[in-house]
């Protein structure tokens, strides 16, 4: 049995059909999370939340403590984390409103705390990040996908940046020489973060906007709200047909 946990932003828990059934505050070795867990039901299918901004969404992609946000879903038992991203898209077929189930990752943050193998280490440790998102995972997403006819990107590559600004259009073309597909600014350490603690993690990337330089004229919040919130529709659809085909822990 898996215990699901969804980081996302704000709006994940507006998903109709959803119970919410308790919230938990916790402190842990490596300070506060974003916010409380919320622990919420979909038909009898256990689910916890996580708003990684913060509730209000108040917290930028270079504060946010993704250490203690990892640990305390490990806390809550929970196996597997499905990460909401808000993106911005650089290869074609990454039009705004678009979902995509990245497959690779490469980080250009810097500064942030990404490690749990930092103190008191009996040994030094090295964990293994050659597919940096779970392939059970994704696979499954992949198929819940078929399953409700939604048109998403199966892979892509994930590219990472600092923030909270966002990019300049050199930028945007050093990664497309790179390899990324999309950016987007918390999709690390969170990931590592979460292999480290042995989760299956997979992410669903929403395209919020065209990234700079890929299409005429300044990217506007507006812009990026109006997108995410179509986007979010498509992702609602995913993460119930899902869930309801998954074998989550039922509701006790
Ligand atoms: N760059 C980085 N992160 C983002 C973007 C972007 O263009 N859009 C949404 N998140």
């Amino acid at each position: 049995m898996s215990k699901l946990a969804i980081i996302g932003g704000t709006g994940l828990n507006q998903m109709d059909d959803l119970q919410i059934t308790a919230t938990r505050t916790l402190e842990t070795p490596y300070g506060r999370p974003s916010a409380d867990y919320v622990f919420a039901r979909l038909d009898d299918k256990e689910i916890i939340f996580l708003a990684r901004h913060g509730n209000p969404h108040t917290i930028p992609p270079h504060k946010i403590n993704y250490r203690a946000n990892i640990w305390g879903l490990k806390k809550c038992g929970v196996t597997e984390v499905i990460a909401i991203a808000a993106v911005g898209g650089i290869t074609p077929a990454m039009s705004p409103a678009h979902i995509a189930i990245p497959d690779q990752i490469i980080d250009y943050s810097y500064g942030r705390e990404h490690t749990f193998f930092a103190e008191n280490l009996a040994h030094v440790t090295h964990i293994d990040f050659t597919h940096p998102y779970s392939l059970p995972l994704r696979s499954e997403l992949i198929l819940a996908a078929q399953k409700a006819q939604l048109s998403i990107s199966p892979s892509g590559t994930y590219g990472c940046t600092q923030g909270p600004r966002l990019e300049s259009s050199a930028e945007i073309s050093r990664m497309e020489r790179d390899g990324c597909d999309v950016v987007g600014m918390t999709g690390m350490p969170e990931a590592a973060l979460a292999k480290e603690q042995g989760l299956h993690y997979a992410s669903i990337a929403v395209v919020a906007n065209w990234a700079a330089g890929k299409s005429a004229g300044e990217i506007s919040m507006a812009e990026i709200e109006r997108h995410v919130k179509k986007g979010m529709e498509t992702v609602f659809d995913l993460l119930k047909t899902y869930i309801r085909s998954s074998n989550q822990v039922a509701q006790r």
